[in-house]
């Protein structure tokens, strides 16, 4: 929130937001994310000079590893991954906070380690009692890492310090089991130092849909129902599941990503402009704009599932998803899905908000497309306009970040003939500085205490809300449409839209 004190808001801009004395541990250190995103994050925001001294990070996990191994892992990780140069000075700083605690999430003796360690931490790098549990760890484990440290007592906010958890997607596999975590999470830690990891929140992209919205007056006016036809939410990827068959079978597209990702871009595209940019405002306003989201009437039509079969894709051969390793031949977990939902309420009443994600489509790809209704009368002949299409802001959210706007201009050329053109703001082309990685963002926002990005309980009830009856019809009607893997999915999807004369957009 902003001072009234106009020489200091000033100076706030200015002043980077530095995390104080704190540390981090990170269980399921050896896993993926960790490697890719999570200890790249930690260097990249070191070498920006966001972390604090003595900062400390502590890897928890199986391997029978030593300080130093562990140390040799991280440094693999920052050379491979980390979005800034590597820079030896700062390597050496960070590398002095690090250790690593190897144990079994049922080890006792591991989790007493955990205590002694961060107890020697606070008095070598004055880390001031300050720290983060990271649970980058499959989700079954959630409940019972958070009980190990209550038990142990590392939960425990003493003399001022803090003890925060960061807990990873998915937040339970529907409504009654978020809930059931929450109860396990709020008997040991306070809801105000529960983070919820929704990356995409942390993207700028993302927190750009905000700024576009409410900090000018060109688009709010046309943002709603008098002006706005229908609005596409894609988020599509070109790979199929990789090693990941233990955690993505059983789960499926919809609950990976529709009930985070899509529908955290649903609510900032349709929410009304929250009073302030704190947390509460903005929770109120995501809260009731998910809670005026009414379910599709029909879910045999308005909802689509998929299952991408074998096929061709960036030149190379593809098998289908049944034939993947680790994969059950009968499996009936969708890698596409597809939904249209309606917000009844007055800005939104009436138009159609679709919702499309899917694994091996035509092209990685993740955008906001609001999509105008055409002009309600034309002057011009039928031949001039028949190659223009309607209207459309496109919020380019990765990969290619940036803006698009479509409309329609005259060809030149002795005759009126009207074609769609493009006009295009792109992240690369009107800003210097690269964007900060999601995790980044997100790493400094928990250590600074700071839950504007992450979802709260609340609107993760409303996701699950949405999204149970929709796997409850998909578990009790028919299987999953197969699709050839490089297209854009099922024809099913195809047909839902043109059936209300619309079609896909092929980003
Ligand atoms: N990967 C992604 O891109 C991604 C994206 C979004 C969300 N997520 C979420 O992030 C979390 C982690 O994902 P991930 O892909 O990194 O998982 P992962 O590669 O399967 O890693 C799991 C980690 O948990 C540890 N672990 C498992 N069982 C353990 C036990 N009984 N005791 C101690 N440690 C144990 C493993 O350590 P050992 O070395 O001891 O086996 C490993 O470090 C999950 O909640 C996932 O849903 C991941």
């Amino acid at each position: 929130m902003s001072s009234s004190n106009p020489l200091r808001d000033a100076a706030d801009r200015r002043l980077p937001r530095i995390a104080g004395p704190s540390g981090l541990v990170i269980f399921g250190v050896t896993g993926d994310l960790s490697r890719k995103k999570l200890m790249p994050a930690v260097y990249d925001l070191a070498n920006r000079g966001l972390l604090p001294p003595g900062f400390s990070l502590i890897g928890f996990a199986r391997r029978d590893w030593e300080d130093e191994d562990f140390a040799q892992v991280v440094h693999d990780s920052v050379k491979e991954h980390a979005r800034t140069p590597f820079r030896e000075e700062v390597w050496q700083q960070l590398i002095q906070g690090m250790r690593f605690v190897q144990g079994d999430f049922d080890d006792d003796a591991a989790f007493a380690t955990l205590k002694s360690t961060i107890e020697e931490l606070d008095k070598q790098q004055g880390t001031g009692g300050n720290f983060a549990f990271y649970l980058s760890v499959p989700p079954k484990f959630f409940p019972k890492v958070v009980q190990q440290l209550k038990k142990h007592g590392l939960a425990d906010q003493k003399d001022g310090s803090w003890r925060r958890a960061v807990i990873e997607k998915p937040f339970g596999h529907d409504l009654k089991s978020a809930q059931e975590l929450n109860q396990v999470v709020h008997e040991v830690f306070p809801p105000n130092e529960v983070f919820r990891i929704d990356h995409y929140l942390g993207k700028e992209t993302v927190q750009n849909i905000l700024a576009l919205r409410f900090a000018n007056t060109l688009f709010e006016p046309i943002w709603n129902r008098s002006y706005v036809d229908h609005v596409q939410i894609t988020m599509a990827e070109d790979i199929g599941i990789g090693g990941r068959a233990g955690y993505y079978d059983g789960i499926g597209a919809a609950r990976d990503v529709i009930q985070n990702h899509l529908l955290q871009l649903l609510a900032l595209t349709a929410m009304e402009e929250p009073a302030s940019f704190d947390a509460h405002a903005l929770v109120a306003e995501k809260t009731k704009v998910l809670g005026a989201v009414r379910l599709p009437k029909d879910l045999g039509k308005e909802t689509v599932r998929g299952q991408y079969a074998a096929g061709w894709q960036g030149g190379e051969q593809a098998v289908g998803y049944l034939q993947e390793d680790g994969i059950d031949p009968k499996s009936t977990t969708d890698t596409y899905a597809a939904v249209r939902l309606e917000i009844d309420n007055r800005r939104w009443a009436g138009v159609p908000f679709y919702l499309r994600t899917g694994k091996r489509l035509g092209r990685r790809v993740t955008e906001i497309a609001v999509v105008f209704q055409r002009a309600p009368h034309s002057p011009f002949d039928h031949t001039a306009t028949e190659e223009l299409g309607q209207n459309a802001i496109v919020i380019r959210v990765q990969p290619d970040e940036g803006i698009t706007m479509r409309f329609g201009s005259k060809v030149p050329g002795t005759s009126m003939e009207i074609r769609d053109v493009s006009m295009d703001f792109a992240y690369g082309e009107s800003f210097t500085e690269s964007s900060p990685e999601a995790y980044e963002r997100l790493i400094l926002d928990v250590l600074l205490g700071d839950s504007n990005l992450f979802p709260r309980l609340e609107e993760v009830e409303q996701s699950w809300r949405i999204l149970d009856p929709i796997e409850e019809y998909w578990d009790t009607h028919g299987k999953p449409a197969q699709y050839e893997s490089g297209t854009w999915g099922p024809a099913e999807a195809d047909e839902m839209l043109a059936r209300e004369g619309r079609s896909w957009r092929r980003p």
